[in-house]
């Protein structure tokens, strides 16, 4: 199972993977990262684990179209089967969702349909599950349409909010849960336990 990652910064839920990967944890292999953010620490990342990557964004495809085609043909010529959005801040153009329709995952950081959309990343997203004085929160990984946030949930996983909680504190208890998470989701999509 080759796995393609889109990133836009940090990349720590992109290195978790790759690391299940190494260690056998995970029969899969990254075979590209693509990233909007030329100084991204995903593409650093990348970088230092010797796996294909590249920055495409506007900047370097002003026309939507062309830059739509461009990370198709790279999705293509590293044989790529599973797209894994991994705090990626762009939407997919028509063609890459077309010809990567079912096998594009997005993580997001609460509980879906709860505090998604548009808007609703980093920090927005725990501030407003505390604003909204909920008790739990947790981790949706989902398949990517046209929409943010909105395609076919694949799996959940729950994280308690503490009174005590701060976004910071709240951010740091989602973001290890997502770690592990997201590892043991691709492990039973990779064992044909999970069908997306
Ligand atoms: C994660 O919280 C993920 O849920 C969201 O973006 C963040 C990315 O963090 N989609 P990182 O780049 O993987 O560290």
């Amino acid at each position: 199972m080759n796995l393609a990652f889109f990133a836009s910064h940090r990349g720590s839920n992109m290195q978790a993977i790759i690391d299940a990967c190494k260690e056998g944890r995970l029969q899969a292999q990254p075979c590209v990262v693509i990233s909007n953010n030329s100084g991204s620490g995903a593409l650093l990342r990348a970088q230092a684990e010797g796996i294909p990557h590249y920055h495409r964004s506007s900047n370097t495809h002003p026309d939507p179209d062309r830059l739509d085609e461009e990370m198709c043909r790279l999705l293509q010529h590293h044989r790529t089967d599973l797209v894994i959005l991994a705090g990626y801040m762009r939407k997919l153009g028509p063609k890459t969702l077309a010809e990567y329709r079912g096998r594009i995952l997005n993580i997001h950081p609460a509980l879906l349909p709860r505090h998604g959309g548009q808007g609703m990343y980093g920090s927005h997203v725990h501030e407003a599950v505390l604003a909204a004085g909920d008790r739990e929160t947790g981790v949706t990984i989902h398949l990517v349409d046209e929409e943010y946030d909105r395609g076919a949930i694949i799996a959940q996983a729950r994280v308690p909010v503490l009174e005590t909680d701060t976004v910071d504190t709240l951010a740091a208890r989602v973001l290890e849960t997502e770690h592990r998470f997201f590892v043991e989701t691709l492990v039973e999509i990779a064992q044909g336990k999970l069908d997306l």
